[in-house]
């Protein structure tokens, strides 16, 4: 048997072991993985190496357009398909989940074709999307949503705050009733929009409007009210949830409870809620609007709790969030040089430092072994978002995407090192230990010791199987 590619001598972590084996690739897939395989046209020694299935960032923006008429008034996302696949390759990411959006009077199939156009032919490793509701019309939720879902998008997302996507309760519920039908998952952005903009309000008539207002106006209860509310939806319709980027330990609680009544709600954080907290937002000369992200960065008891998530397995899943916003007038500063919060841009960039900064800060830290690291962020996304085993694993059958990683390579991020067109990164200055050496996707080395050598456009788009939360047991509804 001759194989296209070895990788040798490695380490192999998998979302569930650690052994030593060598890999053999052929025809884009794991083909052998065995304690020697000798022959192979091209070989990658990985002696002292970890190797892992690549990442998959299942949570980012990339080229979204935001819907007219908004505070921020139509900020430009600084990065597209190409750019944003190009900036995961380098970080260990060979799979990303960005979404696609409806905006109110569209139609969900035409948002759908669109983000197809948007990212055809520019990906340097392989995408999915995931749908955003924002007009459940009766035409999107009686005829459009139930095709697309079983055209092979089966991850959708809606959205309890943002003026142009915010859905009521009722229409949530007759999203989430779609998904039950359908067998699709649902993803939700959960923060109480009433509270936001009655906080907000009094801020500003207070003067108060500088970025560290932003997250005075959507505080720990704006999220747990929520997530509680959100996980009751998800109760009465009867459908698996995810709630996404978790910022602390009241919503964590939340989850918690709704799993011990029996419900499957899954749970997502991000690197930017275990290393940073509302402090970064008060620097001067606006230099806060970097790190405004919704919800906002807490405090160090909101990230000990969101570790302890991590550890204890509340929290399934680790994503960027990467929503690329530049710090200059087409992005963070659209409304001029010195808006108020209300009109700057949620967001922050990701997509390239999510592996460093969990593995660094995880493994190496001692906070969770191999395994979790990457169940939490490749093995648990492809499961939940139907892209297992193709995705997510190193197995025989699986697309050889996988990371040979230098677990000793010491680095400082700072901007300069990073390939997204964010002119910012809001780890600058943070210390890891552990970097991504060579990344391969379906058997071809897309990025080697820091340079590019897969060519943008040869990412395919994935389809989407039923997620592996329908698979677990009989979900219960309340209809
Ligand atoms: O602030 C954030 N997170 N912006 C991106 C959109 C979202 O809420 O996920
Ligand atoms: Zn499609
Ligand atoms: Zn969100
Ligand atoms: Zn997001």
């Amino acid at each position: 048997m001759s194989f296209d590619l070895v990788i040798r001598g490695g380490t192999v972590a998998t979302g569930a072991d650690v052994f030593k084996a060598d890999i053999g690739i052929r025809n884009e897939r794991v083909v052998a993985i065995a304690d020697r395989i000798v022959d192979g046209r091209r070989v990658i020694d990985a002696t002292g190496k970890i190797v892992l299935p690549g990442g998959i960032d299942a949570h980012c923006h990339l080229d979204q357009s935001q819907a007219p008429g908004l505070a921020s008034k139509g900020a430009r996302m600084a990065d597209g398909f190409r750019s944003g696949s190009i900036s995961a390759a380098f970080g260990g990411t060979t799979t990303i989940v960005p979404f696609c959006v409806q905006h109110r009077g569209q139609s969900l199939t035409a948002a759908v074709a669109d983000y197809h156009e948007r990212a055809a032919g520019q990906t340097v490793g392989d995408y999915a999307f995931h749908l955003i509701i924002s007009d459940p019309t009766p035409a999107v939720l009686g005829q459009e949503l139930p095709a697309l879902i079983r055209r092979g998008h089966t991850s959708l997302k809606v959205y309890m705050t943002y003026e142009a996507m915010q859905l009521s309760d009722r229409q949530i519920l007759d999203v989430f009733e779609i998904a039950r039908q359908e067998k699709a998952i649902m993803l939700i952005h959960a923060e109480n929009h009433e509270i936001i903009g009655w906080l907000a309000d009094r801020l500003e008539r207070s003067g108060r409007t500088t970025p560290v207002a932003h997250a005075q106006s959507r505080p720990l209860p704006v999220e747990r009210e929520a997530t509680h509310r959100a996980v009751t939806l998800a109760e009465i319709a009867g459908v698996p949830l995810v709630v996404v980027h978790v910022s602390g330990g009241d919503p964590l609680e939340e989850i918690r409870r709704a799993r011990t009544r029996g419900h499957t709600v899954l749970a997502e954080t991000c690197p930017q809620y275990l290393l940073l907290t509302a402090q970064d937002l008060d620097q001067p000369d606006m230099l806060g609007a970097k790190v405004m992200c919704s919800p906002p960065p807490r405090d160090t008891a909101a990230q000990a709790a969101l570790w302890r998530g991590i550890e204890d397995g509340t929290v399934d899943i680790v994503n960027s969030d990467h929503a690329p916003y530049r710090f200059d007038a087409e992005g963070k500063l659209k409304a001029g040089p010195n808006p108020s919060f209300r009109g700057i841009a949620n967001g922050i960039p990701g997509l390239e430092t999510r592996l460093p900064i969990l593995f660094s800060e995880g493994v190496v830290k001692g906070r969770i072994d191999l395994p979790r690291f990457v169940a939490l962020t490749a093995t648990n996304n492809a499961k939940l978002y139907g892209l297992y085993p193709r995705k997510g694993t190193i197995a025989i059958g699986s697309d050889a995407d996988i990371v040979v990683w230098d677990p000793e390579r010491r680095t400082t991020i700072t901007n300069d090192l990073l390939h997204h067109n964010v002119d910012y990164t809001p780890f600058e200055g943070l210390a890891i230990e552990g970097w991504p050496e060579t990344v391969i996707s379906r058997g071809e080395v897309i990025v080697q010791g820091g340079t590019l050598t897969g060519t943008p456009g040869r990412g395919r788009f994935l389809t989407q199987q039923t997620s592996s939360a329908w698979n677990t047991r009989e979900i219960r509804a309340w209809i």
